[in-house]
């Protein structure tokens, strides 16, 4: 089996997670410092967000070089260190790759704004007016009106799907592959073990498209497994194409583009089947999923450091969604939700752990958000997305023990409400209370580790249930998992399927199952069947 299968994943921000030099920004020193603690929490493989040099206008997915260090985070060596710090405990570590666009501070964007005939100027997409590529939607709703920006020095247009100050790069110029594929090549050799890559269906346009999933972008992604498998075998490459099922099956291509995808419409479903007490939404998208090459993953998530995504829900499910979970219109942004996933919950500790349970337990491998396994909340009063990228809690301490700096230098202020505040919610605080959110995801992440039923097995519904019921068989040959759900507020009987014995894989001691079991409100259970 494929390292990657059986691992979990963790996604941080080294700017909020810990800082080691006191400026009030995290940093390489200080993420170090708690390598243990996601050691003992259970990661295998960390996900960093871009540490790149970058004006930060989109938190250094706005590069400005693409060899170096943002000067806040640290060094090469102390990147080189980290690496080899991650590798000693038996982690990995994969990092943001911005492909898509570079900031326009970066000098190739410099140099071709000088002049229409300046040397990189086709390093970049150029129009004398915006008509071109109008079935192209746009992306930063709530920012961007267009996805052409007008430069004044030269009189003409330039492309972008994100924000104007990230001109996306021109994909038909093969100077612009060459040099995307040497930046890769200098990472890895660098120690990392792979990329998350970055807004992948954007790389090419082509007129009368909506300029996404084009054949020529999936031939580039090929070209750039390649490289990694001829160089860097054991490397994983996971894509975030934000598509339908049908539209995301292509990049994995024959095993020969990504090792895994996230699986974004599986995301918003498992909060609707919350809010609705229905299993339905989940099933279905997970029925629609065409089966994946055979060393392919898909990766899950809950949440992440964008909102969370509303594009993949029907324009009736996301009204539902909004309503539901985002009523205060703060809390909205683009086509999504910017919030935190205990907040989401309503800070009930039975529906955060349910969450998690569905996540690990269906198919794919879970990329935790940092913050999460605490219940980190929220704030909606600052810009953006920035509202979810907080500074971790550490402690009850000052700056929840993120940082020695006076408060006022802090790249963000903690969250210091009465619910979600670092004096109560707290890495300090969770380890030593056994029945804490952070010992049951640990419990989780480590029992989920044990049975790697859960990373191969087929998906078999129990479907003779009531809709709130979610509940599925994991089986390999000669293994059988159960994983139940109840995902409404009522206690409920349920029989379990009849010629078998179940042990509770939380608690193998205990005496063998038989016939009936009661599930709580919002209550799960992990069953091996024999
Ligand atoms: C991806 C990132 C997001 C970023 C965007 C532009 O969607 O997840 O944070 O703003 O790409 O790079």
């Amino acid at each position: 089996m494929n390292w990657y299968s059986n691992a979990i994943f963790y996604e941080l921000y080294l700017r909020a997670y810990a800082d080691g030099n006191g400026d009030g920004h995290g940093d390489f020193a200080g993420l170090r410092q708690k390598l243990d603690y996601l050691q003992w929490l259970g990661v295998d493989c960390i996900w960093l967000l871009p540490y790149y040099p970058s004006p930060l206008r989109d938190d250094g997915y706005d590069i400005a070089s693409f060899f170096g260090i943002n000067p806040t985070f640290g060094f090469l060596e102390d990147f080189r260190i980290t690496v080899e710090e991650i590798h000693r405990r038996g982690m990995r570590i994969i990092a943001d790759m911005v492909v898509n666009h570079t900031s326009d501070q970066h000098p190739w964007f410099i140099e071709a704004r000088r002049s229409k005939d300046s040397a990189t100027r086709d390093y970049y997409v150029w129009s004398p007016n915006d008509d071109l590529y109008r079935e192209a939607r746009i992306i930063f709703l709530d920012t961007e009106t267009s996805n052409w920006a007008y430069d004044e020095h030269t009189g003409e247009y330039y492309w972008h799907r994100f924000y104007r100050s990230q001109p996306d790069l021109n994909y038909d110029n093969p100077k612009v592959r060459a040099a995307m594929l040497e930046i890769v090549q200098f990472w890895m050799d660098m120690g990392l073990d792979g990329f998350r890559v970055d807004a992948v269906p954007y790389l090419f346009e082509r007129e009368g498209t909506n300029c996404e999933n084009l054949p020529e972008t999936h031939g580039f992604l090929r070209e750039l497994r390649q490289v990694v498998d001829e160089r860097y075998p054991g490397a994983v490459l996971l894509g975030e194409a934000n598509q339908w099922p049908q539209d995301l099956i292509p990049y994995f291509g024959d095993d020969d583009e990504f090792h895994m995808c996230f699986h974004f419409p599986v995301m918003p479903r498992l909060y609707m089947a919350l809010a609705r007490q229905d299993r339905s939404s989940v099933v279905d998208i997970l029925e629609q999923t065409p089966p994946i090459p055979p060393n392919a993953q898909w990766a899950t998530f809950l949440r992440n450091h964008d909102e969370l995504t509303l594009e993949m829900v029907t324009e009736e499910d996301r009204q539902f969604m909004w309503e539901y979970y985002a009523p205060d219109p703060k809390q909205r942004l683009n086509l999504g939700i910017r919030r935190r996933l205990a907040p989401l919950m309503e800070n009930d500790q039975r529906k955060i752990e349910l969450m998690h349970s569905m996540l690990f337990t269906l198919p794919g491998v879970p990329v935790l958000y940092y913050g999460d396994e605490i219940g980190m909340g929220d704030n909606v009063e600052l810009f953006d997305r920035n509202g979810v990228r907080t500074p971790m809690q550490w402690t009850p301490g000052e700056n929840a023990g993120f940082s020695q700096t006076h408060p006022s230098n802090l790249y963000a202020p903690v969250i210091n409400d009465p619910i979600y505040g670092y004096k109560t919610v707290n890495v300090l605080n969770q380890q030593a209370a056994r029945d804490s959110l952070l010992h049951r995801v640990r419990q989780m992440i480590s029992t989920r580790k044990s049975l790697p039923i859960l990373a191969q097995g087929r998906l078999e519904w129990l479907d003779e249930l009531p809709p709130e019921a979610l509940c599925f068989w994991r089986t390999t040959v000669g293994e059988r998992f159960l994983a139940l759900h109840n995902l409404s507020d009522e206690p409920f009987d349920l029989y379990l399927p009849p010629g078998y014995t179940y042990t509770d894989t939380f608690n193998p001691e205990a005496d063998p199952i038989d016939h009936t079991i009661t599930l709580p409100a919002y209550g799960y259970r992990w069953l091996m069947a024999e």
